[in-house]
């Protein structure tokens, strides 16, 4: 019976079960973050190395929210699969749950993401195979783990570019309370750990697991000088090992409370390696930033003292430290909300803009991916599906043109031309060319608001070619609002949550286009009629997009740079 259920599973996915013990546990009989730190790493590396067939080392971890904390005697589960492999790295997805063995009860603890790079033999790069994604749960996970890789590529150089940017403002405020003033120098810790064999793998690679639990152990002792009392480690910003560190090398650790907000407070760390050898220089292997949080005996956030940096370096972090926790507010405000709970018009503003991209290709790429859609009408094999889920109804369009693919997604990327064949679009306007693949463009409809006004939209138009082989090019819209485009008195401003083109090479030159709607109330009366059979306007609509695309098949695609599959190693990027 059980083979049965392994025939069908991910052949990477690993399941670890742990019983957590006193010695696992930190003074408060909790699992220490250190040692789930560890064990995620080893399961997610194992789930890498089944892919790759070779040895694989952690390149990154994207950000780590932490839900629970863990008692001793709760058993905690850890369950990892590799979703996507790129060229020689892979992202593993791990989810962590803890178990209460009296009464059977069951937390999500964290959900997380973690990159992993296979090592070549020799001098090559290896090139590994792709996964093959089966269940919808995987295909969803494949499709947006190339929207994370993205965002995972640029998030070094854009944190960069936000904190030159950004104003030194202190956000903490008198009326927030304030509990005593402690100097940030007082938190201070370094420490230094000797990589020995049981820390590394069997070609003397330093687990990566291992360097983040030496991490959270000086991050904890940093915190708990500044408040005296015994911290909770909730989240780890997204963090990358730089280079190797090898047995026999001594890591000196650093940490210092950076800066400290009502009720939670950033400690950075940084890890060098020094070798035993002399004439070897020491190297960065990373650094990350942690928050914590002093919990009272009913779990709640304790305030705490203000800190006081050191002029120059200590400042500088300091105001770093602001403008993290201001583009953490900001992602976690546009990232982690359910898709029904996302406020419509989210500003477009630095500290966000590349969160919000992300979102508006991966709500559109959820909506792709559900598989509970319903034929609700055919015209000429143009399809009218619709889709109802928690409530929320969305409908989809689908036809197949004679057009090449990359020529129909300039075509149709380009939200300036729309109003050639969308009698909807009675005007659209390019606002903010953001990058090669974002723009913002003002879109007035033809479609009047219950106040007999034409309806308007600030739309961020997001466009992404091909990962890889198999995968659509994606043309995804959200509404955004801009400070420099308030609504007007002439127009009703309203807004779209997800919206967009997939669009699907086919055999010969065929092309599949798909355009998703999820339902906001401007667009109530056209697809009721639609539904209800009442209205034949999405043919004529899609049948006129065919005519506009087939006519302007001579359009130039240099925007569209050629998809270079994986070989492309940014490709996606
Ligand atoms: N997050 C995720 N993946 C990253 C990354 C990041 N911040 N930076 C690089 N990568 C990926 C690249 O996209 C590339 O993937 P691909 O081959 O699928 O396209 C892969 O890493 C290799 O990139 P490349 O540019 O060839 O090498 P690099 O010089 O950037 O090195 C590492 C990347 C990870 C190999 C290197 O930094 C390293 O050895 N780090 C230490 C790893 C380690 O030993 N970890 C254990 C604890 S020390
Ligand atoms: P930065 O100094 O620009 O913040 P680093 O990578 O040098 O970046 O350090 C990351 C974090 O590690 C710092 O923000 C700080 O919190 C901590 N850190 C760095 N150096 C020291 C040090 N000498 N002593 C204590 N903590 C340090």
């Amino acid at each position: 019976m059980e083979d049965c259920v392994d025939d069908v599973r991910n052949p990477t996915e690993v399941h670890m079960s742990q019983m957590v013990m006193p010695s696992h546990a930190n003074h408060r009989g909790q699992l220490s973050t250190g040692q789930l730190l560890k064990w995620i790493d080893t399961a997610a590396c194992l789930s890498a190395e089944r892919h790759a067939g070779c040895p694989c080392v952690t390149a990154s971890m994207d950000d780590i929210y932490f839900e629970h904390t863990i008692s001793v005697g709760q058993v905690v589960n850890l369950k990892t699969k590799v979703n996507r492999a790129f060229n020689s790295s892979m992202e593993v997805g791990i989810q962590v749950t803890s178990e209460d063995v009296c009464d059977g009860k069951e937390w999500n603890v964290c959900q997380a993401y973690a990159t992993f790079v296979a090592q070549a033999q020799g001098n090559e790069k290896v090139k590994l195979k792709p996964v093959i994604p089966l269940t919808e749960e995987e295909k969803l996970e494949y499709s947006i783990a190339a929207e994370r890789r993205r965002m995972r590529l640029v998030h070094t150089d854009n944190i960069k570019e936000l904190l030159t940017k950004s104003a030194s403002k202190d956000e903490r405020k008198q009326e927030d309370g304030v509990n005593g003033i402690v100097l940030a120098l007082k938190t201070r810790v370094e420490s230094v750990e000797l990589v020995l064999p049981p820390h590394a793998n069997h070609q003397g690679n330093t687990f990566g697991g291992q360097i983040m639990a030496w991490m959270e152990n000086v991050a904890t002792i940093a915190a708990s000088r500044l408040c005296h009392a015994y911290p909770t480690l909730k989240a780890i910003e997204m963090f990358h090992f730089r280079g190797p560190s090898q047995v026999g090398d001594r890591l000196i650790l650093k940490a210092i409370v950076n800066n400290a907000f009502k009720d939670s407070m950033e400690v950075g760390v940084c890890v060098e390696a020094f070798s035993h050898k002399m004439d070897v220089p020491r190297r960065h292997i990373n650094s990350a930033f942690m928050t914590f949080m002093v919990l009272d005996e009913n779990n709640h956030p304790s305030v705490l003292p203000q800190i006081k940096p050191e002029p120059g370096d200590g400042v500088r972090r300091y105001n770093e430290a602001n403008a993290r926790r201001k583009i953490r507010l900001d992602r976690k405000y546009v990232i982690s909300c359910k898709q029904s709970e996302v406020p419509l018009s989210v500003p477009w503003v630095p500290s966000n803009q590349v969160y919000l991209s992300y979102n508006n290709v991966s709500s559109l790429k959820m909506l792709v991916s559900k598989t509970k859609w319903v034929l609700a009408s055919e015209i000429n094999k143009v399809r009218l599906y619709t889709l109802e889920e928690d409530g929320i109804l969305s409908f989809r369009v689908e036809m197949k043109v004679s057009i090449d693919a990359r020529q129909a997604f300039a075509l149709l990327s380009d939200l300036s031309r729309r109003s050639k064949w969308d009698t909807y679009y009675k005007e659209c306007r390019l606002l903010q060319q953001v990058n090669e693949d974002d723009a913002i463009y003002h879109v007035i409809s033809t479609i009047r608001s219950t106040e007999s006004k034409f309806q308007d939209f600030i739309i961020l138009a997001s466009r992404r070619q091909p990962c890889d082989t198999g995968d659509p090019y994606v043309v995804a819209f959200r509404s955004v609002s801009l400070p420099t485009h308030p609504a007007s008195e002439e127009y009703t401003r309203s807004e779209t949550l997800c919206a967009g083109f997939c669009i699907w090479p086919q055999e010969g030159n065929m092309t599949k286009i798909s355009y998703y709607n999820q339902f906001t109330p401007a667009f109530v009366s056209y697809i009721t009629t639609n539904i209800a059979g009442l209205s034949s306007d999405f043919y004529t609509t899609f049948q006129a997009c065919e005519q506009f695309l087939v006519e302007n098949t001579k359009v130039s695609t240099a925007s569209v740079k050629p998809s270079g599959g994986r070989d492309a190693k940014h490709n996606n990027v």
